[in-house]
């Protein structure tokens, strides 16, 4: 059983799906960033996977693998980030075996809260709204800066059909519904305390903001969305 987890950071997939894997198991962790790898390497082996894990720096549009090489192949929030998912999906097929499974988990935002801070304070209707248009602002700014399409996830189900894949099978991820409030599931709670912990890296005026600003702009937003936008993304760490 061959497990390849494309693009991987931290092989995040590749530990969870690891100890499911029978012996003789090979994991492969690809990513472009050395740096990312050499801690993906250490928590793999303090997980008892060292034996069997072993990662590569490369690029998911080119990657040093033969063809039908894997039984699984997984993309976990890496289509999102890219210019080209389409020839990031085409070489994923091609290193996957004719009768093997390509799992690609991705974003399909369609509004909602992804920058943060609904979780934080009670919005009012007003900022709810608004939150739509920093997201959809800030959507298109990405594209436009050839930083990837958030919506991707909505597009890779029709891709895989014009591939003639067959099985396509396209689920939502529960943990979306985890983090809504009203937090009163132990699971919500840790997911919780998790995010607010995360959150609090990502203060006002941090680079991450300076890049969601710059998304926006790119995304047409004028000084007035933005200046709103900075008020209220204050508020989220309340
Ligand atoms: C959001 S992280 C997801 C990491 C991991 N799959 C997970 O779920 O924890 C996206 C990863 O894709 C990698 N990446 C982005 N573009 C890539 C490319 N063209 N080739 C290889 N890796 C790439 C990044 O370095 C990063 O580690």
């Amino acid at each position: 059983m061959k497990l390849l987890d494309a693009g991987s950071g931290y092989g995040y997939i590749l530990r969870t799906f690891g100890p499911y894997c029978m012996l003789g198991a090979e994991l492969v962790g690809l990513d472009r960033e050395k740096k990312l790898l050499a801690t993906a390497k250490r928590l793999a082996t303090r997980q008892g996977l060292g034996h069997v894990a072993r990662f590569a720096v490369g690029d998911v549009y080119d990657m040093p693998f033969k063809k039908n090489t894997f039984d699984v192949s997984v993309a976990h929030v890496v289509f999102c980030h890219l210019a080209e998912p389409e020839k990031a999906l085409d070489e994923l097929i091609r290193v996957t075996k004719s009768r093997g499974c390509i799992a690609v988990f991705d974003n399909a935002i369609g509004g909602g809260d992804s920058v943060g801070w609904n979780n934080f304070h009670k919005p009012t209707i007003r900022e709810k709204l608004f939150n739509y248009e920093v997201v959809f602002r800030m959507i298109a700014g990405r594209k436009k800066l050839g930083q990837g399409d958030y919506q991707v996830g909505c597009y890779v189900p029709g891709w895989r059909e014009q591939r003639g894949l067959k099985n396509v099978d396209v689920r939502s991820n529960e943990r979306v519904h985890w983090i809504a409030s009203p937090y009163r599931s132990p699971a919500q709670k840790t997911v919780y305390r998790n995010t607010r912990e995360r959150i609090k890296e990502h203060k006002p005026g941090s680079d991450i903001n300076k890049d969601v600003i710059k998304q926006m702009r790119t995304g047409g937003a004028d000084e007035k969305t933005i200046s709103k936008y900075r008020r209220l993304a204050g508020k989220r760490r309340r």
